[in-house]
């Protein structure tokens, strides 16, 4: 089964490219930025990757970016990801990144965004993996906020294909976003967002009547309102699963508990992805890896998720052909 998943072509829909961020990685960036970190080896900073919630994690993960700094850091932080999409045939990838995270650290959206775009050229060239970027807005943060990345995005339009919404989701239901959702579809970019990871259903039935979403991000609480399930289906919109981070930050408390298969069987489109590796202990086949132990998946099932990835990613229809 191993050698199977490793040989499916595969694509990822749901993955945080600050979230790629491994510890030597981040080590070797801080020491050649100068920078001080609280954590004397690699050992120390990994044993510290444990998490109770979204939260617990996300202090983590945002005070590890802050060892991101020049376009140079960008762009390797991004190669070295698509190298290991590259290892485990992951052919297409869906990049989303945070531009406030660091232009709130007075780095320019031009040096964040120069260096993930350019990573992403060689890679197509010299691996063979395609990527598209997703901006994500920071909902912790104002919708004000978001109207001004969106602002500072637009001359990069063209390397930019989708919006998102992620980080804190208690508290910050999708209705607060809606005006910045509507002005960015205005400008061409497809709306996704971060939905029912764990906010409750009402988020995922806001991020779809209120933001217009065509894919939902985690979604795992929709399982929690018919109506809702029917709705997705007959929207056919697909759910980004995250088997690892799901267990990480306890949004379930066993894989084996995992509702994809439940999904799978209500009609629900799938696909499983990593969403922060470096920090959740794996990349995509890991993931498939888990998950089709955990629930005893067939490679029917398996195959049907992989070929959900390319079917409901935003690659156009034309060219989805040459990957399906
Ligand atoms: N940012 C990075 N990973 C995230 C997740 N799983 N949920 C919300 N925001 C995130
Ligand atoms: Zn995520």
């Amino acid at each position: 089964m191993k050698q199977f998943i490793q040989n499916l072509p595969k694509a990822e829909l749901h993955l945080h490219i600050e979230g790629t961020l491994e510890p030597d990685l981040l080590f070797k960036i801080a020491k050649r930025n100068n920078l001080k970190i609280p954590y004397n080896t690699v050992e120390e900073l990994a044993k510290a990757y444990n998490f109770n919630c979204l939260q617990d994690f996300l202090d983590i993960y945002y005070q590890g970016a802050n060892v991101l700094i020049y376009e140079q850091d960008f762009y390797d932080l991004t190669y070295s990801y698509l190298k290991k999409c590259a290892e485990q045939n992951v052919r297409h990838t869906e990049i989303m990144f945070d531009p406030q995270t660091h232009t709130k650290r007075g780095i320019s959206f031009k040096t964040v965004i120069t260096g993930i775009s350019n990573a992403c050229a060689d890679a197509e060239v010299n691996l063979g993996v395609s990527s598209l970027l997703i901006m994500s807005y920071l909902r912790h943060l104002s919708e004000e906020d978001a109207f001004k990345t969106l602002q500072e995005s637009l001359p990069f339009k063209d390397k930019i294909t989708a919006v998102g919404l992620d980080s804190s989701e208690a508290g910050n239901p999708p209705s607060k976003f809606m005006k910045v959702f509507e002005a960015s579809i205005n400008e061409g970019y497809i709306p996704l967002a971060h939905a029912g990871e764990e906010g409750d259903a009402d988020y995922v039935w806001e991020a779809i009547d209120l933001l217009g979403i065509k894919r939902i991000d985690h979604g795992n609480n929709c399982l929690q309102d018919e109506n809702l399930i029917a709705d997705i289906i007959d929207r056919d919109l697909a759910l980004t699963i995250c088997p690892l981070s799901n267990t990480a930050l306890k949004v379930v408390d066993d894989l084996k508990n995992h509702p994809l298969k439940k999904m799978m069987d209500l009609g629900l489109k799938v696909t499983i992805n990593s969403d922060d590796p470096a920090y959740f202990g794996g990349h995509v086949n890991d993931n498939y890896i888990a998950i089709q132990k955990a629930l005893n998946l067939n490679k029917e099932e398996i195959y049907q998720i992989a070929k959900n990835s390319f079917q409901y990613s935003l690659i156009d229809d034309l060219k989805k052909e040459e990957y399906l």
